[in-house]
């Protein structure tokens, strides 16, 4: 019987262990769990999703509270359009998250950063730009360009001089957006060099509509590797969405997958950047805990636990700390909701907002608690203590157990 460790994923030069831990911002992919799944031979990401809060809480920069100081009038005002980001201090945060984290990769493995396009940080175009080029000089070995496939993204990194030798991938739900991507960025000569297929059981924002649960993740990735091979076109492809075990992810690889990326396994691993007590809250979640919903602004549906504090919860837009989710016209579908309750209720003290979310603030706070449709799960996964709390795992436990697992066992922790 087959299991993972039997198959190699070939990026470049390299030969890895065919598991890739998938980006998961805001810092719950730390550079610790990415610097340790390289270390196992693996593909770790980091992610640059607030990469200037991550900078502050991580390397005791002062990026957040310059931002607000500088456009500290602006806090009451419901345009937003006037609040843009510093690309070079973009530049530095980027630069300093990457560092570090290349600096400390020991193994064969590698380190990539997720980029998230939907974070258009009131200037898509200039800030994803720096956002890609100042990884690629602080020595990311490969880019994963995620949520909202900004169809332009290689043509504009392709003067860089890292641009044909830096791996480059994307994510994609379906083959029409694959197709799309290929079509219009066949002008730079550049391929992805792989192609993450995610499927609608995947944390953070869905490629999908509310119709999510009619889709099924090997019925895509079939159609996506058959279209390749119609193309004549030899890109790895790399399942995600829901792939559990060892046994469920050595059944994408027989049927021609290259790797898989996974992810919510992780989140209950010491490595992962969320505080603990979320920790214990993802191995509590039951699958009637797990919704998928429309509050995040960025238009696409989410998966989170219902219980996520951040639900409802009508706080001031912080935009003029964060504002990574303004698009080109400095709007964000959150602060249109936040007006329109603090118009229909001119004198309440505290206001609910529950068509949407200030997504920003609440992922830097860990209080939208995104997750797999798996989550339920986790709670097998480990062993439950006197207390009624749960045992974190090592990373090296859980990408081992994807490793070498068959028959669809999952080890539990000494
Ligand atoms: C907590 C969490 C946060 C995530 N955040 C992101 C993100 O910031 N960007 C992204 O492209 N994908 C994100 N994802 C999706 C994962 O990278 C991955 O593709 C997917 O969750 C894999 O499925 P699995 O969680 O069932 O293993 C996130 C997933 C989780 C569980």
């Amino acid at each position: 019987m087959k299991r993972v460790d039997d198959f190699r994923l070939r990026l470049g030069k390299h030969e890895l262990v065919p598991i890739m831990i998938g980006g998961m911002g805001v810092d719950i992919s730390s550079a610790d769990l990415a610097v340790e799944v390289a270390r196992l031979g693996g593909v770790g990401h980091i992610s640059d999703a607030m990469i200037k809060t991550v900078s502050d809480r991580r390397y005791k920069t002062k990026f957040v509270k310059d931002k607000l100081a500088l456009y500290k009038y602006n806090v009451e005002n419901e345009d937003k359009s006037a609040v843009k980001f510093d690309l070079g201090k973009l530049v530095e945060a980027t630069r300093l998250h990457v560092e570090e984290a290349m600096s400390r990769k020991k193994g064969d493995g590698m380190i990539f950063i997720n980029c998230m396009e939907k974070l258009t940080m009131n200037a898509p175009k200039e800030t994803l730009k720096v956002r890609m080029e100042a990884a690629m000089d602080a020595g990311i070995e490969g880019i994963t360009l995620a949520a909202g496939l900004h169809l332009g993204s290689f043509a504009l990194i392709e003067g860089h001089p890292r641009f044909r030798d830096v791996q480059l991938g994307i994510i994609v739900s379906s083959v029409r957006a694959l197709q799309l991507f290929l079509k219009k960025s066949s002008r730079t000569g550049r391929l992805p060099d792989y192609i993450v297929v995610e499927g609608p059981l995947a944390g953070g924002h869905l490629g999908f509509g509310m119709d999510w649960a009619q889709y099924d993740l090997a019925t895509i990735v079939a159609e996506v590797i058959q279209f390749l091979k119609n193309e004549h076109l030899d890109i790895p492809v790399i399942p995600a969405g829901g792939i559990f075990t060892g046994s469920d992810a050595t059944a994408f690889l027989e049927a021609g997958a290259a790797a898989v990326q996974v992810a919510t396994r992780f989140t209950v691993s010491e490595e992962c950047g969320l505080p603990e007590k979320v920790k214990q809250e993802y191995f509590k979640a039951s699958e009637e805990d797990i919704e998928v919903n429309q509050i995040s602004p960025t238009g696409y549906p989410m998966r989170m636990i219902k219980g996520s504090p951040g639900i409802g919860a009508g706080i001031r837009p912080n935009c003029e700390a964060y504002g990574y989710l303004l698009d080109a016209n400095g709007k964000c579908a959150y602060v249109t909701s936040y007006n329109r309750e603090v118009a229909l209720h001119p004198e309440a003290r505290k206001i609910a907002v529950m068509d949407k979310t200030c997504l920003c603030t609440h992922m830097r706070n860990f209080d939208i608690w995104t997750c797999g449709h798996l989550t339920y799960r986790l709670k097998d996964t480990t062993r439950k203590a006197e207390d009624g709390s749960y045992q974190l795992l090592k990373a090296e436990h859980i990408f081992k157990d994807y490793q070498f697992s068959t028959d669809q066992k999952i080890a539990l922790p000494e």
